[in-house]
């Protein structure tokens, strides 16, 4: 078990996934994915969330290590999706006198990612009921949309711990040292991004709280310093750009328009600018994603490709569409051998993003970059840093 304390009576009883490639088999992990569990140990005691089916036996014999021979009264549901539920039946059969505590939405899932409802003894709760564990006092605040409709999260009185569901979470095993911010932004732009007004909600709430420590359901328990992170999730469920500099995503066949972005990188680097170059057919496009967020421009470098876009800057652009990508400044920069129309192509998916601005200037590339695209460069990237 992961040596992670919390306090003599809420203790950790979650696991390490260091076997996963790809997270929800899309996200890279190099440095693996933790499914957080806890068990409140009071008069009664309460489990909050399973694990992934990955990790199911470690994370039953975490939880009877915690136990010490006594058995479950309450299974607190926080989330559904499966990295967190899909030992729900296991649990429920192992303990049958359990009683899942969740939400109307929760209980209309459960038969959905199961053959019956489980037939247990449920407790369903709504905004602010309390759930009475003896010196422990859990109070559940609805939280839907981050990450899914029937999230909640909940406050215990006692201890001051947020229990926040996906909030605050990252990427990243809890035995790896690292950063918070770098992987938790990956996590948060790429996962939670598109509802950025959902949370703002739920953040409103949290600060009407007295916080001592955050317990989500990823990555490490935060203890100190918690407005550092709270600032951060206000920055980035508002959609502010957490940094000044541009963020350059290019796709590229044969070089050419790699010289292009990289030369407008220069460009832009000699007049101040913090510049993060990502190659779309090569990068992590989830790292491509955060860093489009985190900064508050964006150039797109794109060669036309039998009469449309690049695959690759297609793939990005509709991810960034599909995260609610907005407030920015874009700039475009295309490429064609005979017949360029990635500008107008990638112009018309910037112009889609929410309160976007969209430089009028476009460097035309015809194959490989001329003295003449340089001018042009200059002025785009002018225009991208007055804009
Ligand atoms: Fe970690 Fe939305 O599940």
């Amino acid at each position: 078990m992961s040596k992670v304390t919390i306090t003599d009576t809420v203790r950790y009883i979650g696991c390490d996934d260091h076997n996963i490639d790809l997270f929800e088999n899309q996200y890279e992990v190099p440095n693996g994915i933790s499914y957080n569990s806890y068990v409140i140990i009071d008069e009664k005691i309460a489990i909050m969330d399973t694990v992934d089916s990955r990790v199911t036996e470690e994370w039953l014999s975490n939880l009877e290590t915690e136990l010490s021979g006594r058995k479950p009264d309450y299974l607190v549901v926080h989330h559904m999706e499966p990295d967190h539920s899909s030992n729900l039946k296991r649990i429920c059969e192992k303990y049958p006198e359990i009683t899942v505590v969740g939400n109307a939405k929760t209980f209309g899932m459960i038969p959905q990612f199961f053959d019956s409802d489980l037939s247990v003894n449920r407790l369903e709760v709504k905004e602010g009921d309390t759930l009475d564990l003896g010196n422990h006092k859990l109070t559940f605040i609805m939280a839907p949309m981050v990450h899914w409709p029937e999230v909640m999260i909940s406050y215990e009185r006692m201890e001051k711990i947020l229990f926040s569901a996906d909030a605050f979470g990252k990427f990243g095993a809890l035995d790896v040292e690292e950063d918070w911010i770098c992987e938790a932004r990956r996590y948060y732009m790429n996962i939670v991004g598109k509802y950025g007004v959902s949370v703002q909600g739920v953040l409103k709430k949290a600060v009407a709280l007295d916080i001592q420590m955050i317990c989500p359901l990823h990555g490490p328990v935060l203890k100190e310093n918690l407005s550092y992170y709270i600032e951060k999730y206000d920055i980035w469920s508002s959609y502010r750009a957490e940094a000044e500099g541009v963020t350059i995503a290019y796709a590229s066949m044969h070089g050419n328009t790699a010289d292009a972005a990289k030369k407008m990188g220069e460009i832009l680097e000699k007049k101040g600018q913090k510049v993060s170059l990502f190659d779309l057919s090569r990068c992590d496009v989830a790292e491509a994603v955060e860093s489009a967020f985190q900064y508050d421009k964006l150039v797109l470098a794109s060669p036309t490709y039998d009469g449309a876009l690049f695959p690759a800057m297609e793939d990005f652009l509709y991810h960034l569409k599909i995260k609610g990508y907005q407030k920015r400044t874009i700039g475009l920069i295309e490429n064609g051998s005979w017949a360029p129309i990635s500008g107008k192509l990638m112009r018309a998916y910037a112009e889609g993003y929410k309160s976007c601005t969209v430089i009028e200037t476009v460097v035309t590339i015809k194959s490989a970059m001329k003295k003449e695209n340089l001018e042009v460069m200059e002025t785009l990237a002018e225009a991208l840093i007055n804009a």
